[in-house]
């Protein structure tokens, strides 16, 4: 079958070298890809959000199957749009992946039906929030309602943060209209837990659990990223957490969505944190995070194009969805300054035979030139959690770019819980 997936970073990158495993597949394009993913897949030159140009190829090409990774697509409505030409999706249609295109809509659907999350008030005017903000308990955390690259949340541990967190996002628009609504809501404490899980909206499948480190630097400090690195499992996800996930979130959120004839089909994401007080939801995304993917597709051993096929047809309860009992750490490596101004264009060269998911690379002359912020995610797999680790900073050394940046703690706090 011809494959298009639809997307461009490491994320992808990691869903291609997947399914290339599968002996279904006889073509994979990537669209639009980047030079690091050509190594796998045919790359068209269509941005993810032009969603007539995806739809254009993949009818002129004959498409059989098109997996919408990236947020902006799925919450435009792209898999509505192939589907309307008989093209088999993976992904949420537009009126589902809206769990993840608004952040008031999620928090409302968790309180109709009382899944557990932080408690929160929505304002559509700063008047409202900045006078609601001079009595809330602080620290405090400001959502911007629509999408904004994971950057539109801002933490307050000061009432004079919130009050300019406020005025940034619903004021000077720094996340555009995103930021026309806002969430404001309790600020939870506790470990952190990623649980990407297949659904076709019947049944529910969670994949292995992976730990985000979303900050830029070394033990949590500096600015919030789009991921530095990740590990599965995570060891904060115990059977008892699992259980508890499954009863009080999982399938009553799959539910809730089916209730409000939204039914989600695809991955659903649940970006959760374990409080004194329970596991409650921080985010759902409608898609597979970036880099979770990077570690948990790794450690799948069943064929994720049968997986994705069973779900286009209604059917995940026949799928064989399997994952290795190993451990993975993916450690991302960016350009200096990221999240902030970096610097790209830089040549690149890369070990052979390495997991390597290609984030921001761009192929000029037969050269790999550096072309984001975030330019690759390294994957190891090992027995255990700090054998991966330490494989993956060994594979780091293997690459070069000039002005490299990375963190050197990823999977520190995993191997502390384990006590490894
Ligand atoms: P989000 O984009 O919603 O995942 O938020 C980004 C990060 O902000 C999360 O991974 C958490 O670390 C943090 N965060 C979000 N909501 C809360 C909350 N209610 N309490 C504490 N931290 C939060
Ligand atoms: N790693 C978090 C996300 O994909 O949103």
């Amino acid at each position: 079958m011809k494959v298009m997936v639809v997307g461009g970073g490491g994320r992808e990158h990691a869903i291609i070298k997947k399914l290339k495993e599968s002996d279904k597949i006889s073509e994979i394009y990537a669209l639009p890809g980047n030079g690091g993913i050509e190594a796998d897949a045919v790359c068209v030159d269509v941005k993810a959000t032009d969603l007539e140009g995806q739809v254009k190829f993949a009818v002129e090409n004959n498409i059989d199957f098109a997996v919408v990774a990236p947020d902006d697509p799925l919450v435009l409505g792209l898999v509505d749009l192939l589907e309307e030409k008989g093209i088999k999706c993976f992904g949420p249609n537009k009126s589902a992946a809206i769990i993840e295109g608004s952040k008031v809509f999620s928090k409302n659907l968790m309180k109709k039906y009382n899944i557990p999350t932080a408690q929160y008030e929505v304002f559509d005017n700063a008047e409202d929030a900045l006078e609601y903000i001079k009595t809330a308990p602080i620290p405090t955390v400001i959502k911007a309602d629509g999408l904004a690259l994971g950057k539109g949340v801002i933490i307050a541990d000061t009432r004079e943060k919130a009050v300019e967190g406020i005025k940034s996002i619903m004021q000077d628009k720094v996340f555009g209209e995103s930021g026309n609504r806002i969430v404001i809501e309790e600020f939870l404490e506790g470990p952190e837990v990623s649980v990407l899980s297949f659904t076709d909206g019947k049944t529910v499948v969670p994949m292995i659990s992976s730990m985000d480190h979303k900050r830029a630097l070394d033990n949590d400090q500096g600015l919030n990223t789009g991921g530095m690195g990740t590990v599965a499992p995570n060891p904060y996800y115990t059977e008892e957490v699992a259980k508890e996930c499954m009863e009080k979130i999982f399938l009553p959120t799959i539910n809730a969505m089916n209730n409000e004839g939204r039914s989600f089909s695809g991955c659903l994401y649940f970006g959760l944190m374990i409080t004194k007080n329970g596991v409650k939801v921080i985010e759902y995304n409608c898609r597979f995070g970036d880099p979770e993917t990077q570690v948990v597709l790794p450690l799948l051993t069943s064929d994720l194009f049968e997986i994705m096929l069973k779900i286009a047809d209604k059917k995940l309860d026949e799928a064989d969805v399997r994952f290795s009992e190993k451990n993975a750490c993916c450690v991302v490596m960016a350009s200096e300054g990221y999240p902030k101004k970096y610097e790209t264009g830089k040549e690149l060269t890369l070990p052979s035979n390495k997991n390597i998911f290609v984030a921001g690379a761009k192929k000029q002359d037969g050269q790999l030139l550096t072309a984001g912020g975030r330019v690759l995610g390294v994957t190891e797999i090992a027995d255990t959690l700090e054998d991966a680790v330490k494989k993956s900073y060994e594979t780091v050394k293997m690459v070069h770019f000039d002005n490299a940046f990375y963190r050197k703690d990823i999977g520190k706090k995993a191997l502390q819980c384990k006590g490894e």
